[in-house]
């Protein structure tokens, strides 16, 4: 299984997905079963690693995301990916407008596939700490749900 996390600058959203993603794969022992990436819908942020309170955030839970570079979105990935994870409505909507015909990957917004209190995860690029906090306790509970959706495929 192939999953791709989406956000629009893949800096602080889709890459503390990623991260937390494999950590809870690693708990679960599955990590050699699941193809775990992130990108942006834009090209602002191409090269850089996660925005530093991303990072830190991150690093107090427990997983360390520095590693991780920026991408942009591809067409492609629609063929390469099984399932694209967007994290607001607005990537969901730029993900709809780049998928080409052929796309094998089922399309969500990461949230509302799980039917949690947030339908959004909302971005933190131009907020306090408290936001970059939200964001990772919205991709802890929605990780959970993504691992039991991996062991029932599986
Ligand atoms: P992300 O957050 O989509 O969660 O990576 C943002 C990062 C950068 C910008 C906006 C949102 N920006 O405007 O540069």
């Amino acid at each position: 299984m192939k999953v791709l996390f989406v956000c629009l600058g893949n800096i602080c959203r889709s890459p503390s997905a990623e991260g937390l993603f494999r950590q809870q794969l690693k708990s679960a022992g599955l990590s050699s079963q699941v193809t775990v990436d992130s990108a942006g819908t834009a090209a602002w942020h191409i090269g850089n690693p996660p925005d530093k309170r991303s990072q830190q955030a991150a690093l107090k839970r427990g997983y360390d995301i520095s590693n991780l570079k920026a991408r942009q979105v591809q067409p492609e990935d629609f063929l390469h990916f099984d399932l694209i994870l967007a994290m607001d409505k607005s990537n969901l909507d730029d993900l709809k407008a780049i998928a080409p015909k052929e796309a094998k990957a089922q399309l969500s917004l990461y949230l509302q596939r799980y039917s949690l209190a947030y339908s959004e995860v909302p971005d933190p690029y131009y907020g306090g700490e408290e936001g970059f906090e939200l964001v990772l306790n919205l991709l802890e509970q929605a990780g959970s749900h993504l691992l039991d959706e991996v062991r029932e495929s599986l």
